[in-house]
């Protein structure tokens, strides 16, 4: 795609100097392939590795706000003086150079709107590592990214704006949805097999809001039913695509779904029963849902496609725990201006699905979904491998 866009900007220069109106005409058509170019570059299609793996970063909470001027948060004494946002910079740096992800997904509180003194630069500032990497990224809003100058509705359209993001401001196909950044995205298999043409794994980003607009419930927000239906309906399509032909499946795809504040469902563990740590707040469940359940964990269980979800927002909360047969799972915190406890290091979490190899030797749908975090330490260590969903032990 990038080679036709070039290739076409060369042929214009050769052609130039003909007339004024031959080049008023082939700036016209210059214009328009850039535009169209540009709208390629969006809907671009991602799809599985030549090795068989797709591989997904996730960054939560960078809380970014004006780079060298602004300070680290809870880190030990010693690391107090020397600690900026250029730290988080630096750590999403590392992380990419450690896993070359295919998609880098960044949860929310993306930036920190209370102390950034222009939210279209903190974005470009804290965007910029993934955008150099030439990596496609995408991104969801949380509850603080609109607390500067921009207001949620202004930080998502900046984001879609953004080179290399994926990111969208809404479905085009819905008229009316609650929130900014709701859209989902496909990842086809590897070019050449049987499922070149198809999304073998399906990925769902969604706005989980910042706080109740209801007088009588206090707290965060929650996802509404207008998302739900977008988010069924989406479903159930992608699963209905997936059972036809070429090569028609009898199970759905395996999904992941992307956002920011988790539901309450992930109360329902403790460590007997996940992996990572709960270390947020204090004689409460733990973490910090909307006060109230909108039913989004039931609407996942019943389309029946989605394995996992991933959230941040809970900062010193990392664990990844089964119900109902779908994970539930933080990031844990990325960014040094982001509260979090002094001595554990800030973390990322990266997630990797990986195909069968079928008899003919080549490769098939989603074998196993797998999980890992990296910590912002001296050797980038990884933590907490588990598996998170494989094809033949069903769940
Ligand atoms: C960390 O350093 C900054 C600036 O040097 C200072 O304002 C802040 O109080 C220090 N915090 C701690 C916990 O030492
Ligand atoms: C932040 O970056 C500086 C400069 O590279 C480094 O000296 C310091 O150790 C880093 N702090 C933390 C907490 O990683
Ligand atoms: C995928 O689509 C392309 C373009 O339409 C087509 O040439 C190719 O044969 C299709 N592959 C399969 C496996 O159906
Ligand atoms: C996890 O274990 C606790 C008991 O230690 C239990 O109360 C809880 O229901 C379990 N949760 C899940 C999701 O299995
Ligand atoms: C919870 O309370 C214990 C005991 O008072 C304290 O040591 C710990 O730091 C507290 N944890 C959090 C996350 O506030």
């Amino acid at each position: 795609m990038m080679i036709t866009c070039k290739r076409f900007v060369f042929e214009t220069k050769l052609k130039m100097g003909i007339d004024a109106l031959m080049v008023l005409v082939l700036l016209v058509s210059l214009f328009c392939l850039v535009a169209s170019c540009e709208e390629e570059q969006q809907n671009q299609k991602l799809r599985f590795d030549e090795n068989g793996e797709f591989k997904i970063l996730q960054v939560a909470d960078m809380h970014y706000a004006n780079g060298k001027t602004t300070l680290c948060l809870d880190v030990l004494p010693s690391q107090n003086a020397s600690c900026t946002d250029l730290n988080t910079t630096a750590f999403i740096h590392r992380m990419i150079l450690a896993e070359k992800p295919n998609l880098i997904v960044f949860t929310g509180d993306n930036i920190f709107g209370f102390d950034s003194a222009d939210s279209a630069k903190s974005m470009d500032a804290a965007f910029a590592p993934a955008i150099e990497s030439n990596i496609p990224w995408v991104a969801v809003l949380g509850n603080h990214d609109q607390e500067g100058s921009l207001s949620r509705e202004g930080v998502m359209k900046h984001i879609v704006g953004m080179k290399n993001t994926l990111s969208k401001l809404n479905p085009p196909e819905v008229h009316i949805i609650d929130g900014f950044g709701n859209y989902n995205l496909e990842v086809e298999g590897v070019e050449g097999t049987g499922f070149e043409n198809k999304s073998v794994l399906n990925l769902y980003f969604l706005d989980s809001g910042d706080y109740s607009k209801v007088l009588s419930i206090p707290g965060y927000d929650w996802i509404k039913p207008s998302q739900q239906l977008w988010f069924e309906r989406t479903s159930a399509k992608l699963q209905r695509e997936y059972k036809k032909g070429p090569l028609p499946q009898k199970e759905p795809a395996p999904g992941l779904a992307y956002f920011h504040i988790p539901l309450p469902e992930y109360a329902a563990f403790d460590s007997s029963n996940f992996t990572g740590v709960k270390q947020e707040g204090n004689g409460t469940a733990g973490i910090s849902s909307a006060s109230v359940n909108s039913g989004f964990f039931t609407t996942l269980v019943s389309a029946g496609d989605v394995k996992a979800v991933f959230t941040g927002h809970d900062h010193i909360n990392d664990f990844c725990g089964k119900l109902t047969g779908i994970n539930l799972c933080y990031a844990g915190g990325f960014g040094y201006h982001a509260y979090g406890k002094a001595g554990w290091s800030r973390r990322a979490r990266v997630v990797v699905a990986s195909l069968e190899k079928t008899e003919k030797d080549t490769w098939g749908d989603v074998k196993s979904i797998k999980t890992w975090k990296r910590l912002d330490d001296e050797h980038i260590t990884g933590i907490d491998g588990q598996v998170l969903w494989s094809k033949n032990s069903g769940g």
